[in-house]
């Protein structure tokens, strides 16, 4: 009946577990009080623990020291009690606790810590503004949800080194302070005293140290991984995160997903006693693009984006043709019934379009008698009508939306709308845990901004060997062997098959215009290491924070997090970043420029 991992010198039990079965034996618990109800003749105060929380009564005929003690005791005040189980009277049980059956009736009580009223109380968390929250952690840390949510991140790594264990896995440490290689965000720095104007950097990632413990012959790797980035943040990032990072020798992109695809099946089983469908879904990146409009598929509900352009070749309306003329497309997507949008739900469909950075969204309603209904349907011949009510087996009160722009951004647009219509008209199964694999994603991508070519992973990602031909004329044109993860439409994981071929790594760094003093400066080291025998080799690395958001069915990965900083970077309970002193400055041999200063 004891959970004896947990008795101490000062508990016999835990306040959650003391049930039916206890009545009339004794037993001491420590804890902390919730609610105190002073009933003149009684007192009642909630004891609580993580496993739950019991119901004390102080009664003074029976015991009257205690009883004047528990007088002053409070909200949060840390308490040790002994005393005898009894059971409740039949009206006073309380179905809603698994203690609720019962009381303990003290017979003594010490009190180890007072506690200021504190800012907000337990049960009303929600209500709470999150900063506050942020700033006072450790009692929100004590609430019921956020003891589930980090027991459940902690389920999870426990799962996560099973199994690599059990799998011929070594988990290995890479270095925290090391070297700035930039591998898409901006680098945090950290100056080095000893090397006066000389910085390291906090890893993006693990990804360089991964691959030269595969040159190293260790076979396969994995580490729970914290990262590093400064970047903008938003619900689902952190500048400080958690990957389940792993990396495997002599192996094909089929390898390292079987064994990913039987870590979240483990984990699943051993978390939830979940079993979940294996293989996962595989969506080659075009066609999730096409489809879905986006990389991050949320298959848990159905809508599929279509592309309707072929029927529009010879059409005169004008944002057509002129849509086609430049190369664009004319996507859409059928609603099942258009009674449920009213002309102002339709009108904010539109504005929506727009936000996006589309022109605008047409709107076709088909009527009882399949006649096409809409603000353009003066304008569209026959042929157009018919072509639309075939390709897309319409049907009558069907609602056809359609966006006519650039692919991404015809694709952007139909991918936001398609979210927002299935959280409206209720569509998403929202019980599932959706998982999919994409991949044949292109190499490179085109950033407008910066003008220059850029990695869609990261440079050390092995081209697909059926495109590799054109890196050296259209590099633009070569597909990659990176596979992303996609769990409920969030991005949960990514990795490939990486170059183990040094001249093939520095063509790759030429395509990206690192000069050959960049490359050295920055990866002069992993360059050398490759040319001492590389085997093949490919790996991944989970978003742990994502994963375990999603499983917690929470918003944030703040949620997830025991301390994590708020959007603009901020640790509210240790109030961080902050300044620092001179002296400590002037030891890393930093000046700051008094203007910057606060
Ligand atoms: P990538 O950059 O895709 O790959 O990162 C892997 C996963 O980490 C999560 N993630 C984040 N989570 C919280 N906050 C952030 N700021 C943040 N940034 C990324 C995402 C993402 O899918 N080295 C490669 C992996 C590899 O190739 O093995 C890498 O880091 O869920």
């Amino acid at each position: 009946m004891i959970n004896s991992v947990y008795k101490t010198r000062m508990r016999t039990n835990l306040c959650g577990e003391i049930n039916k079965e206890f009545a009339g034996k004794e037993v001491t618990l420590s804890g902390w009080v919730g609610r105190r109800r002073d009933h003149g003749k009684l007192i009642f105060l909630d004891l609580r623990d993580f496993s739950g929380i019991v119901q004390l009564v102080l009664n003074p005929n029976i015991n009257k020291i205690p009883y004047t003690i528990a007088k002053d005791v409070r909200s949060e005040y840390v308490i040790k009690i002994s005393g005898k189980v009894t059971n409740r009277s039949k009206d006073t049980i309380n179905p809603s606790i698994p203690t609720g059956e019962v009381e303990i009736v003290v017979k003594d009580i010490k009190i180890f810590s007072k506690a200021k009223t504190p800012p907000f109380l337990l049960e009303d968390r929600n209500k709470v503004e999150e900063n506050t929250r942020l700033k006072y952690r450790y009692i929100d840390l004590r609430t019921r949800q956020m003891q589930e949510n980090i027991r459940l991140r902690h389920n999870v790594t426990d799962a996560t080194r099973k199994y690599f264990n059990s799998k011929g896995f070594l988990e290995i440490e890479t270095p925290i302070i090391a070297k700035s290689t930039p591998e898409g965000a901006r680098d945090f720095l950290v100056p080095s005293r000893m090397n006066p104007g000389k910085f390291y950097a906090l890893p993006q990632s693990p990804q360089l140290f991964k691959q030269i413990l595969m040159f190293s012959g260790f076979d396969r790797c994995y580490q729970i991984a914290r990262c590093f980035r400064d970047e903008d943040l938003r619900a689902d990032r952190q500048p400080e995160f958690t990957q389940i990072d792993m990396e495997m020798t002599f192996v094909e992109a089929d390898d390292v997903m079987e064994i990913m695809e039987g870590l979240f099946s483990h984990i699943f089983k051993e978390v939830f006693n979940e079993k979940i469908k294996l293989p996962f879904k595989r969506i080659r990146w075009k066609d999730s693009m096409e489809m879905y409009g986006t990389d991050k598929p949320d298959l848990r509900f159905d809508l599929p984006i279509k592309d309707i352009s072929s029927l529009f070749r010879n059409s005169e309306i004008k944002i057509f043709k002129d849509v086609l003329k430049n190369n664009g497309c004319i996507k859409s997507i059928v609603v099942s019934d258009y009674l449920d949008f009213t002309r102002k739900e339709l009108d904010h469909l539109v504005e929506m379009a727009r936000k996006c950075g589309s022109g605008g969204l047409l709107w076709i309603k088909v009527d009882e008698n399949m006649n096409l209904q809409s603000p353009i349907s003066k304008f569209l011949s026959n042929t157009e009508k018919e072509g639309l009510i075939k390709a897309l087996s319409l049907k009558e009160k069907n609602l056809l939306l359609i966006v006519a722009d650039k692919f991404i951004t015809a694709s952007q647009t139909l991918s936001m709308i398609r979210k927002h219509l299935a959280c409206k008209l209720k569509l998403i199964r929202e019980d599932e845990f959706n998982f999919v694999w994409v991949y044949d994603f292109p190499l490179f991508e085109w950033d407008e901004n910066e003008k220059r070519i850029t990695p869609v992973h990261h440079p050390f990602t092995k081209p697909d060997e059926n495109t590799a031909g054109y890196l050296d004329s259209e590099p633009l044109k070569v597909n990659s062997m990176a596979y992303d993860i996609v769990l409920n439409g969030e991005e949960i994981g990514g990795g490939s098959i990486r170059i183990n071929d040094v001249n093939l790594q520095k063509k790759v760094f030429k395509i990206l215009k690192l000069d050959e003093k960049k490359i050295r400066e920055n990866f002069g080291f992993f360059i050398r290491a490759l040319d001492y025998g590389a085997p093949p080799h490919g790996g991944i690395a989970i978003g742990m924070d994502r994963l375990i958001m999603l499983m917690a069915k929470v918003e944030s990965i703040r949620e997830v997090i025991a301390f994590p900083k708020t959007q603009s970077a901020i640790c509210m309970l240790t109030d961080s970043p902050s300044s620092v002193t001179d002296e400590q400055l002037k030891e890393v041999s930093i000046n700051i420029i008094e203007e910057d200063r606060e």
